[in-house]
């Protein structure tokens, strides 16, 4: 009889029935502390097979049999019977277990194990990735998680697939990058949920796209100054081509990703606030992503930024910064003095105004604004420090965010926060040493400067921001838990601004754990089909948080994360139930009855 092993059973095998009962009936079901196993008979031939389809779990025993093909009747995916591949990449291929047939009775394997789980589950991501399954990537990365695999190897197979498939740096690599930074302050079971967003989001940008095409680096190495030139220029010529191979050049002449920051945010700079912050974001995540994935994939990753880098459009295009100010002009003749006045300011280096500064940059007048970043310099400022303080600043205009102002412009406040949070990691990579020959990269935090004060109408009114000068906000609740749930409470409904701050001051003010209230936070955003800027906002404020600490500024931080994310819940949580349903196939429950009993 095909279809059937003769070995002899071991205790792994369950008995379904005897073999003329299985003819008589067509099938059987055999239950037990595994899963459903269904058992088929047809034309001679017998077969075992997980009985939930792997689409949602319904039976498969109500489905029909026809020409070796499986048909369920939930949705009419359709099988193989024999292998239990499917005919309908969505629905994810049936798990099937060996047979047997002995002295009559039929036997089944009740364990669907795979020889080497990892690379099963490994494979199957490849095919989700692929054809843009969010279904078979959520099971995935569960089978991945569940065998072991470490998540930043899990984390480096999406980025790849990412850079390769499509031809450039996007938003799904932006998103995966980011949830994978913040992978280490999520509880476990938050990792699988971030993992699963950050991969179906770049399976969804690579779905349909061209995939990129390999250039090659020169056959020479120059010396890091004229490749550095040589980007700047190619980058103001839109010369896409030529400056991906001079990027590809200095990584072959092995730069570090010091210098290699340096390179590329310089030629970046050479348009101010370019694509409303995003080119340079792109550029940051990217280094971000080689750090979790391994520089020996420098090549692979970093040129993907190339092409929006060149083609970006910069801000000196735009009326707003040339009317009735010139803000590009009054940048550029700032940069011309950076070299000096980081010179000046050398020796001090216990500067630690980044507060009183970032007050500064608030400020309605964009001279006094650029004059008070170059007294910070002269003061001892590094570059970096100038980046918290921009970002900082940044942060309060969207914890400040008045409710009046239209909802879209909520985006306006947050480019400006992670752009310069970008700045700021950009300058940290950057580091000190060999100021000199860095300072055209500082011209980031004067674009920033800029595009901030151009976005201080955001804050007129400013919303008032909770737990300021001691306030208590007593008629909110006081242990952590209760905080908690009530935040979530918030975010069910929307327009709850307000309230969400309120309860973030509230359970800083108390002294309660950051790190469980940014676990909330983070819980808030995967839950949702969040937009992308949520990932953007939720990361960049647990950067910057980071950087302050839980003080007076980090609570502003967080609650300007958490302005936002209200101000952009709920949504309809679609993803939530995949990951779900996925979740529950892979956990081995009977998923159709469950839901039947719920
Ligand atoms: S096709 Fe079987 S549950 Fe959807």
């Amino acid at each position: 009889m095909e279809g059937t092993l003769m070995d002899a059973p071991s205790k792994e095998f369950a008995l379904a029935g005897s073999l003329e009962e299985l003819k008589i009936k067509g099938r059987l079901v055999v239950h037990g502390g595994h899963r459903p196993i269904l058992v088929i008979y047809d034309r001679g031939r017998v077969f075992a097979l997980d009985n939930r389809c792997p689409h949602m779990g319904f039976p498969l025993e109500r489905g029909s049999v026809e020409d070796g093909i499986l048909t369920c009747h939930w949705h009419h995916a359709r099988f193989d019977l024999e292998s239990g591949c499917t005919f309908d990449l969505w629905a994810d291929d049936v798990p099937i277990c060996p047979v047997e047939v002995r002295n009559g009775d039929v036997w089944v394997k009740t364990n669907f194990t795979h020889a080497d789980l990892a690379a099963h589950w490994r494979q199957r991501l490849a095919n989700g990735l692929a054809h843009n399954l969010d279904l078979v990537i959520a099971k995935a990365m569960h089978g991945q998680l569940a065998a072991g695999v470490p998540q930043a190897e899990i984390v480096r197979e999406v980025a790849l697939f990412g850079a390769q498939n499509r031809d450039g740096w996007g938003v799904g690599l932006t998103i995966l990058t980011a949830l994978a930074n913040i992978l280490p302050v999520l509880p476990e079971e938050e990792a699988y949920l971030a993992l699963f967003h950050g991969a179906r989001r770049v399976a969804a940008d690579c779905d349909g796209e061209a995939p990129r095409r390999e250039r090659a680096p020169l056959g020479s190495r120059p010396d890091p100054a004229a490749l550095k030139r040589w980007l700047r220029r190619w980058t103001n010529v839109r010369h896409r081509e030529a400056a991906e191979r001079t990027l590809l050049t200095a990584i072959a002449a092995g730069l570090s990703p010091a210098v290699l920051a340096d390179v590329l945010l310089a030629a970046e700079t050479e348009r101010a606030f370019a694509d409303t912050g995003h080119s340079l974001d792109f550029i940051n995540k990217a280094f971000e992503c080689l750090d979790l994935v391994g520089w020996q994939h420098a090549a692979a990753l970093l040129p993907t930024v190339v092409g929006q880098m060149v083609a970006a459009r910069g801000a000196e295009e735009s009326t707003a910064w040339r009317q009735p100010v010139d803000l590009v002009a009054l940048c550029e003749e700032s940069t011309s003095e950076l070299a000096d006045l980081f010179a000046a300011g050398r020796g001090s280096r216990d500067w630690s105004g980044h507060a009183a500064l970032a007050q500064e940059l608030l400020g309605d007048d964009p001279a006094r604004i650029v004059d008070a970043l170059k007294e910070a310099i002269r003061a001892g400022a590094a570059p970096a420090d100038l980046g918290q303080s921009l970002a900082y600043a940044a942060a309060l205009r969207v914890a400040r965010f008045g409710n009046a102002n239209e909802h879209a412009d909520w985006e306006t406040a947050h480019h400006v926060f992670t752009y310069a949070n970008a700045v700021h990691q950009m300058l940290t990579r950057i580091g000190t040493a060999n100021i000199d020959t860095h300072v055209t990269a500082v011209r980031g935090v004067l674009h920033g400067a800029m595009a901030l004060y151009l976005a201080r109408y955001l804050n007129v009114p400013p919303a008032r921001i909770p737990g300021d000068g001691g306030e208590q906000l007593d008629d909110l609740p006081t242990d952590p838990e209760t905080i908690g749930a009530a935040l979530l409470d918030a975010f069910d409904r929307q327009r709850q601004v307000d309230l969400a701050a309120r309860l973030v001051a509230r359970h800083l003010t108390l002294g309660h754990s950051p790190q469980a209230l940014i676990a909330t936070l983070a819980h808030v955003v995967l839950r949702e089909d969040a937009g992308f800027h949520a990932y953007q906002m939720l990361e960049a404020g647990v950067r910057q948080f980071g950087a302050w600490g839980d003080t007076d500024e980090g609570r502003h931080i967080l609650i300007a994360v958490a302005r936002y994310l209200a101000a952009h819940s709920p949504t309809e949580r679609a993803s939530l139930q995949t990951a779900d349903i996925a979740h529950r196939l892979m956990r081995g429950g009977e998923l159709h009855q469950e839901a039947g009993s719920s």
